[in-house]
Formats: structure tokens, C-alpha cells, sequence
């Protein structure tokens, strides 16, 4: 019998690549998810490449009840990926209890809920931003947690505390936390893809969105920092990449190969890249031209933050292997795909 996997966030963005990815390896999928930022017809999506249709149940995961009933239904679970977060940094500033009450209820119902109804395993959606402005380059899983600076950020580390201590008093329990680093792109078939609700915070769909038309120009924060072209650094890691590596942390765990039952690992190429080679990279990929101007850095932003992906590597057997530009040729392609559908 195939294995049943329940995705939380499954019609988000890189939740609708990860079922995408568990459906070609084999796995059942049921997703949960309240689509407060996604929508239902990524299923479509989800159907179109797979064949498949993943069972689905709009709920929120703040409600306990809810979930518990869910629960009680499906005993059989062999694991879960938690993706349903809010993940905005800037608008967590602004709101921080909502962002504090989603993020650790959720995962808390969670976990509760698998003590409960004996389902063993999870896969944690972190995040880079766990590590701050990092002390050295590139960034190992031994680099010290800094002090967030954002309650999103504060989030992940409290989420990965709360999964630590829970685990520590309930040894049946096993976690594998993702520290994702920048995830950009979109499935090759261009029919899921990042759908972002009004203006975009993130680099890549700003760039898309403006070479569409959409927007009038990027704005680029800063050329002051103390990098090759004096824009700031990232490690950007294709979501079909990332996707995978949620499947090989599912099997490790089924597989009871798992070194401890706390395990974190950086998902990310290992290679940074600056605003301005992103900006070359898109208009070599699809042959358009980006206008954009030099502003001013943008607050709270890191100089540069790239992955060292070695420990992920050797341990998981998985290696991000899709370049910069096929990345954002894929993004590209849906972004027209999006706009045309409308
Ligand atoms: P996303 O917003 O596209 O997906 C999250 C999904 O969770 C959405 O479909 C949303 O409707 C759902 N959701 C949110 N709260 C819920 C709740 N209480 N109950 C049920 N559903 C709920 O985001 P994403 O980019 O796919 O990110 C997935 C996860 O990865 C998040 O935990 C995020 O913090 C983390 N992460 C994302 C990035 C990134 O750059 N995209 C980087 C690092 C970590
Ligand atoms: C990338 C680079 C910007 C937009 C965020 C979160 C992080 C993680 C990933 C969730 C930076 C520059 C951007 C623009 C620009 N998410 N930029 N003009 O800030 O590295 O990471 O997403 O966990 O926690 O903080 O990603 O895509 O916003 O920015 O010049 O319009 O592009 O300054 O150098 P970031 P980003």
C-alpha cells in the first residue's frame, strides 16, 4: 500500500511542488489548507502534471477541534510536512501576534495531535532567516541562531525549539527541519508556479511581474555593500529542487535512517548570487530587457547569505542541481501563464 503523507500548506507554493514531487514518487497525499494565501485551483495544477487529484480539506490548523476530528478519520497518516505558515518578514513586523498565533498554534495543534493519534513523523518548514546576519560564509547548520529580527523570523526559532523540547520527552516522535534559503522558480510545466498576493516582497516575482508589465520598474536596494558589484547576496535554489528534498526527508524518516530524531538541514545551492546577476541571469534567460534603478538598501537586509551545503548533501543524498537561469526561465514562463489565464 502506498504510503500516505499529510501536507499542511499544500496549495501553497513550494507545498503544491512538494505534492507534485510525493505523487511521482508513489506517496498519497492529503493536503490541508485554509487558502488564506493560495487558491483552490492549484489543484488543477497538481491534477494537470500528476494525473492525480490530491484528497484536499480547507481547514484551518489553529482549530484544534477541527484537526482532531481530522485526525481521528485519518489514523493512518505515515507523516506530515507542515508548510502552512504565514511568511511575510515585513508584515510580521507590523503584525506580530497574528504571526506569533498562526505559526506556533498551528504547529503546536500539530504536534499535539500526532502525540495523540500516533503519527511519528514531521517535516518543518525553516528557514534561513534563523541565522541572521551570519558571522561566516557559507552558512553551516552550526552557525549560532542570532536574535531574530522580525517576528517571522522568531517564529521558526521558537517552531524549532517547541519541536526540540517535544521530542526530548516523546522519543516515538521524529523531526527533519528545512532551513530553506531564497526559493525561486516554478514547475517546468509553468502550471504551478508562486502566486503572490499584491505587490511582491521577494526579488524573483517583482523581476517577473515588472518585465510583464505590471510593475513600472525594480527597484534595487542597495550597491553599497561590500560585494564584487555591491549588491546584496543570495543563495537562490530552484522550488523543484527544494521540493525533492522534502521526499528524501520523508523516506530517511520512514526509512528510520535518520541520525537522531531532531535532524536540521540547509536547503540551498551553496552558491550566492547578487541582485544584479539575478537581473543579468533573467534577461539572458528570456530575452527581455529589466528596467530597474539603484535605491536604497532596504532595512533589516543581510550584505550577502549563502548556503555550505555539504552536511545536507552527504546526509540526504540530494543535491540542488537546477541552474540560475532555467530557475528563472520557469518563472518566467508562468508568469506569463498566469497572466494569460486572466
Ligand atoms: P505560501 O504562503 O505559498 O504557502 C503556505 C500555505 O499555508 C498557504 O497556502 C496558506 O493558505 C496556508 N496556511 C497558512 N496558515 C494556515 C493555517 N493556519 N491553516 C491552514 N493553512 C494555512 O508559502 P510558501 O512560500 O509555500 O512557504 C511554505 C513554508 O515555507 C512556510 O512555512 C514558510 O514560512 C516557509 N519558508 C518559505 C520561504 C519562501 O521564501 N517562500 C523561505 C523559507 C521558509
Ligand atoms: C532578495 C534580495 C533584496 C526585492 C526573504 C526572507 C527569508 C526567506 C526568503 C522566508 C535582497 C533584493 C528584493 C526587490 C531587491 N523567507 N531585492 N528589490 O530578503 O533574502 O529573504 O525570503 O523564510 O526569511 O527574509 O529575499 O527575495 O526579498 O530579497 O533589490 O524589489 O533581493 O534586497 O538582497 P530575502 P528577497
Amino acid at each position: 500500500m502506498n504510503k500516505l503523507i499529510l501536507v499542511t500548506g499544500g496549495t501553497g507554493y513550494i507545498g503544491s511542488h512538494t505534492v507534485v514531487e510525493l505523487m511521482n514518487e508513489g506517496f498519497d497525499v492529503i493536503i490541508i489548507d485554509n487558502l488564506s494565501n493560495s487558491d483552490k485551483s492549484v489543484l488543477d495544477g497538481i491534477a494537470e502534471i500528476t494525473g492525480r487529484r490530491p484528497y484536499f480539506e480547507q481547514f484551518d490548523i489553529c482549530d484544534n477541534e477541527r484537526l482532531n476530528n481530522f485526525l481521528k478519520v485519518y489514523k493512518k497518516l505515515d507523516g506530515i510536512i507542515h508548510f502552512a505558515a504565514y511568511k511575510a518578514v515585513g508584515e510580521s513586523v507590523g503584525k506580530p501576534l497574528m504571526y506569533y498565533q498562526n505559526n506556533l498554534i498551528s504547529l503546536m495543534n500539530l504536534l499535539n495531535g500526532m502525540i495523540e493519534y500516533n503519527v511519528h513523523n514531521i517535516v518543518f518548514s525553516s528557514s534561513c532567516t534563523v541565522y541572521g546576519e551570519p558571522d561566516e560564509l557559507p552558512v553551516t547548520e552550526k552557525a549560532p541562531i542570532k536574535i531574530a529580527n522580525s517576528p517571522y523570523g522568531n517564529t521558526k526559532q521558537i517552531s524549532e525549539e517547541i519541536i526540540k523540547d517535544t521530542i526530548s520527552v516523546n522519543p516515538k516522535l521524529k523531526a527533519i527541519a528545512l532551513r530553506y534559503f531564497n526559493p525561486i522558480g516554478a514547475h517546468p510545466s509553468a502550471q504551478i508556479g508562486e502566486l503572490p498576493l499584491g505587490i511582491p516582497d521577494n526579488l524573483v516575482p517583482f523581476i517577473t511581474q515588472t518585465a510583464i508589465g505590471i510593475r513600472n520598474e525594480l527597484k534595487v536596494f542597495g550597491d553599497d555593500y561590500n560585494t564584487p558589484d555591491g549588491t546584496a547576496i543570495r543563495d537562490y535554489i530552484n522550488v523543484v529542487d527544494l521540493a525533492k528534498a522534502h521526499v528524501v526527508s520523508v523516506k530517511r524518516m520512514l526509512d528510520d535512517n535518520c541520525k537522531s530524531n531532531f535532524e536540521f538541514f540547509n536547503l540551498g545551492t551553496g552558491k550566492g548570487f547578487s541582485v544584479l546577476e539575478v537581473v543579468n541571469a533573467f534577461e539572458k534567460a528570456t530575452g527581455e530587457k529589466l528596467k530597474y534603478k539603484i535605491v536604497n538598501r532596504r532595512e533589516g537586509d543581510a550584505e550577502a547569505v549563502y548556503a555550505d551545503t555539504k552536511f545536507a548533501n552527504k546526509e540526504l543524498g540530494w543535491k540542488a542541481k537546477i541552474g540560475l537561469e532555467e530557475t528563472l526561465l520557469s518563472a518566467w514562463n508562468w508568469e506569463k501563464n498566469i497572466q494569460n489565464k486572466k
